[in-house]
């Protein structure tokens, strides 16, 4: 589906209810957690270790949904329990988070775990006014603000090679147009994070692409869903 046809395409969020309901859907998620652990055994450890996460961020998760951004636009818990265990359990070396803000807290925090060697984290925004809150947050946290960029500017260096991409940026349409140039910045053998695929126009506008690319990609509905129905896709860069 073009980015073009993916924008006209309202008749598809009049389907929404009826799409969330998918059988063919609701079956991936049922199956994709088997799949995912055989593909990438270290996630074996995940249900497991999810507690463990939540516990680490939920209190200041709590606070950042209350006075820094709102819960319907911020990560949800089970996202970034899930950014927790997969830098815990694979130990990238570099990070981009798309979508700036408690995402971008959380991995610093885990960079600066291991202040000698740090992993490389990024964290870039469409929106300059959101890129500054997260400055100020991190600033609240003793966090250092490097590499924290507009999407603009970060395209225009050319970057890539990241170990893990999380895509949680802007509207959905941003995210649509931005889909390949973000799945480009993969490294081979890298994961991307597909946030907020419970929209169906999103999702199917993903899978195609997905599935024109070759690229594996797993539903986390199983972990990942929330209380506002969000869930992800994991994306491996083959
Ligand atoms: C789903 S949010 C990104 C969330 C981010 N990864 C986090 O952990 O908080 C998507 C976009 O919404 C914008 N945004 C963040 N908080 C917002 C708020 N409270 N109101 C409006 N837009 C917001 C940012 O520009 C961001 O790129």
């Amino acid at each position: 589906m073009a980015v073009n046809r993916f924008l006209k395409s309202g008749y598809v969020r009049a389907k929404r209810r009826l799409d969330d309901l998918s059988p063919a859907e609701a079956q991936r998620a049922k199956a994709d957690v088997e799949r995912v652990v055989a593909r990438l055994p270290e996630l074996a450890a995940f249900e497991d270790r999810a507690p463990e996460s939540a516990a680490r961020y939920a209190d200041a998760h709590g606070v950042y949904v209350n006075s820094v951004s709102k819960a319907n636009h911020a990560a949800s818990l089970e996202f970034c329990v899930l950014v927790d265990l997969l830098v815990r359990l694979r130990s990238p070396r570099r990070v981009v988070d798309l979508g700036s803000g408690f995402t971008s807290y959380m991995l610093r925090s885990w960079a600066a775990e291991t202040p000698d060697d740090p992993p490389e984290v990024w964290s870039v925004d469409d929106h300059a006014g959101w890129l500054e809150k997260t400055r100020g947050w991190l600033g609240e946290k003793g966090l250092t603000d490097k590499h924290l960029l507009t999407w603009d500017d970060f395209v225009g260096d050319n970057p890539g090679n990241f170990d893990l991409v999380l895509h949680d940026m802007g509207s959905m349409e941003t995210r649509a147009r931005t889909l390949d140039a973000v799945l480009d910045l993969s490294a081979p053998g890298g994961l991307v994070v597909l946030d907020d695929v419970h929209k169906p126009d999103f999702r199917r506008f993903a899978i195609e692409r997905l599935e024109a690319r070759g690229q594996p990609f797993f539903s986390l509905k199983a972990w990942t869903r929330d209380s506002l129905t969000r869930y992800c896709y994991l994306v491996i860069n083959q």
